[in-house]
């Protein structure tokens, strides 16, 4: 496994290789990026990571001085997964006319109106940040295919309008999400609660699927389910984001005759802010 910081490297790393399989991630990985690797590897014999803590979809500044930076232990991950090349840019490198302060000077990808609804109305410009990084790393990695997985269910949509509005030739593959036993859905943010607060952070998921089930068996209508959801994890102790029931499509809100729909929420527990989703068959109407 070769490890390269420029793009010159990149370019030199890639020579000769016919089919590339490509996961982004801002590393710390745990075992759900590793998951992308070896589906990845299903695709191509050349697996290229990034690891790149893309400051321009940070919307605090605390936040992106505290987002993990692991590289040693992240390549140690990598190299046993069969990783074939680990690309980490430094800033500079992504972008050239950062001043250290300020990113007014970069030229970004503005996505379409998915982007401004559930994490998006919170975080402004965060989208824009990841579709703008993302199309800069696909032009320099120039993959066949790359992996994205669903936890992040609203980027993974982006992605796909990305590649599809800029015409990218590139195969955009979904990974299901990566659970631990209890059901909390893997995240680099997961390592920064207590023994105690891991468990208790589980009730996002556990409240999402008992929503599932309300919403299978029941009458009530998707916007009470949602509310009556939200008012559980508050209840718990958790500061509710949104919980939201939408069409796995096109994200639109539900209606009563969508077929595939997902339930998504974030909601912050001790000042960290999780995310997490399922998808669902709706019932099938008699
Ligand atoms: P990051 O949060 O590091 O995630 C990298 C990839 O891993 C994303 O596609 C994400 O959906 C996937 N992933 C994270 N946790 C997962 C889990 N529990 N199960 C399955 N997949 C999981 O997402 C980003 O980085 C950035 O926004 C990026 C796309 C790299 C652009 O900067």
């Amino acid at each position: 496994m070769q490890v390269v910081h420029s793009s010159a490297a990149l370019q030199e790393a890639l020579k000769g290789k016919s089919k590339i399989a490509f996961v982004p991630t801002m590393g710390n990985l745990h075992a759900g990026h590793i998951e992308l690797v070896n589906i990845a590897k299903q695709h191509a014999d050349c697996v290229v990571v990034s690891i790149f803590v893309n400051p321009l979809q940070f919307d605090s500044a605390i936040d992106l001085e505290k987002y993990p930076r692991t590289l040693e232990a992240d390549c140690e991950q990598l190299e046993k997964a069969g990783a074939t090349i680990v690309f980490a840019p430094t800033v500079k490198e992504m972008y050239p006319d950062f001043d250290g302060k300020s990113l007014h000077q970069t030229m970004t990808i503005t996505p379409p109106p998915i982007a401004d609804m559930l994490c998006g109305a919170s975080r402004p410009g965060h989208f824009a940040g990841v579709a703008t990084v993302v199309a800069k790393l696909f032009n320099l990695v120039k993959p066949d295919i790359a992996v994205f997985g669903k936890k992040d269910f609203q980027q993974l949509m982006i992605i796909r309008a990305l590649v599809k509005q800029f015409n990218f030739s590139i195969e955009i593959v979904a990974a299901d999400i990566v659970r631990e036993g209890n059901g909390l859905a893997m995240s680099s943010r997961n390592g920064r609660f207590n023994a105690q607060q891991k468990e208790q952070a589980a009730q996002l998921n556990q409240v999402l699927n008992i929503a599932i089930k309300t919403v299978k068996s029941s009458q009530s209508d998707f916007s009470t389910i949602e509310k009556q959801t939200a008012k559980q994890l508050t209840k718990q102790g958790w500061q509710v984001d949104y919980v939201s029931i939408r069409d796995a499509l096109t994200l639109k809100p539900a209606q009563q005759n969508d077929m595939q729909l997902v339930i998504l929420a974030a909601a912050t527990l001790a000042n960290i802010r999780l995310i997490d989703n399922i998808e669902f068959c709706a019932k099938p109407l008699n």
